[in-house]
């Protein structure tokens, strides 16, 4: 039954909007203490105030009793790779004794050494992976999550995992945004012929990608020795003219000015930057390009975290998102993404909340209909273990949901 009231939650954290929250915005979640929340057909159709009485016949609902539980919209996750064969602790062990990651990737590692193991999977095999790590994000309070191709960077590969995206989309109860990710890295077949590469993706993969609606947004890692600004203005100008959403991997290592190029194309997000320039910020902040920031990606790989409260203080629209890959972030740790964002990022808690919920729903083009407990969203929601948000960063590692729903069904429940 996709009908459900949530009665009495000691806090409705709303999150109420439906766009990106930008600057000062961010500190406002709307809460509504003791209230009601009733889910009609899988869209939210009454958040009640304490006190109102419930409208409609409860024996045609279930009915779940809040008292002492907080109630948010279900996570939204905007950034992960977790369609992937293979892993990398070789690779992990080889960092953690001092060797950087763009080393290990310049030496034929990192992506490229996902990218053989994706190839050799089967459809089947990739299909039955990516379900589990989707079981194991739906489990922290995730329902929605896009997900990149760009462990192919053939033809096949790619639309194969594309393809593995959309079936899950179809069988999982977590909605799945594949993005095409063609430019991720450049396989060996092509090395030295970098902007031949660019074409092939434009070309052939582009109208490929775009016939068989595979994705809705087009991504590419625009770093030192992977792909340039001139390159990566010419991939996703090309993509923009096929129609797709541009997202673009900006300043991660080196600060080479992919925020202010996400800014001069209009992206609908920059994502990583760690070394974003204050005129990156700057640029952001004006064209409403979303910044989403991976602190699970710099605390990994040992790196200074990204500067959020900058960012935010400056008037950027800033998202969070887990980046769950085989390399960088091989996690969807939610409990430590909200209390590195805090403690370390110098998120507020409500900053923190904003940013992985409405605005990581604006960072996937999705802030009309979920990442808020809005009358007329989908019915996605996660129930706290405590009466708090402020416990998600506080109790620091630890998973605190205790029922997740979706368009109105309990699809994770820790009291079944
Ligand atoms: O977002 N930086 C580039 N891409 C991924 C990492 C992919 C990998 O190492 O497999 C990221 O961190
Ligand atoms: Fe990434």
């Amino acid at each position: 039954m996709s009908n459900l009231i949530i009665k009495n939650a000691t806090q409705v954290v709303t999150c109420s909007g439906f766009s990106g929250k930008r600057g000062k915005e961010m500190s406002d979640l709307h809460v509504i203490e003791n209230g009601t929340v009733i889910v009609t057909d899988g869209i939210i159709s009454h958040v009640l105030r304490a006190g109102e009485e419930v409208p409609v016949n409860e024996r045609d609902y279930t009915v779940i009793d809040a008292t002492g539980k907080a109630l948010l919209p279900g996570f939204v996750d905007p950034h992960t790779h977790f369609v992937f064969g293979g892993y990398r602790e070789e690779e992990f062990s080889w960092r953690m004794r001092g060797e950087s990651y763009m080393d290990i990737m310049n030496r034929g590692g990192g992506i490229v050494n996902t990218t053989r193991a994706t190839r050799e999977a089967s459809e089947e095999e990739l299909v039955e992976v990516g379900r589990q790590r989707l079981d194991a994000m739906m489990r922290l309070g995730i329902t929605t999550v896009e997900g990149k191709s760009g462990y192919g960077l053939d033809k096949d590969t790619e639309l194969k995992q594309l393809r593995v995206m959309n079936r899950l989309n179809q069988t999982h109860p977590m909605d799945i945004m594949p993005t095409f990710m063609g430019a991720h890295a450049v396989p060996a077949e092509w090395r030295g012929k970098e902007d031949a590469f660019i074409d092939f993706n434009i070309r052939e993969m582009f109208p490929l990608v775009k016939q068989e609606k595979l994705a809705e947004a087009v991504d590419i890692f625009c770093e030192k020795d992977v792909f340039s600004i001139e390159q990566s203005r010419r991939y996703l100008s090309a993509a923009r003219e096929h129609g797709f959403l541009l997202k673009i991997h900006a300043d991660e290592i080196v600060s080479l000015g992919g925020a202010e190029l996400a800014a001069e194309l209009h992206c609908l997000s920059a994502d990583h930057l760690l070394q974003v320039s204050d005129k990156g910020i700057r640029a952001m902040a004006e064209a409403g390009v979303v910044a989403t920031l991976l602190p699970l990606t710099a605390f990994s790989l040992r790196e200074n975290y990204a500067r959020g409260r900058e960012m935010i203080d400056a008037g950027c629209i800033v998202a969070l998102a887990t980046d769950l890959n085989p390399g960088s972030s091989f996690t969807a740790s939610v409990p430590l993404l909200f209390s590195i964002a805090c403690i370390y990022m110098r998120l507020s808690p409500e900053e923190a909340v904003t940013a992985f919920t409405i605005n990581s729903a604006a960072a996937i083009n999705r802030a009309d209909h979920i990442g808020s407990i809005n009358v007329g969203k989908q019915g996605d929601l996660v129930l706290l273990q405590f009466p708090s948000y402020k416990f998600l960063p506080y109790h620091v590692g630890m998973n605190i949901v205790e029922t997740v729903v979706k368009r109105g069904k309990i699809i994770f429940s820790i009291c079944q």
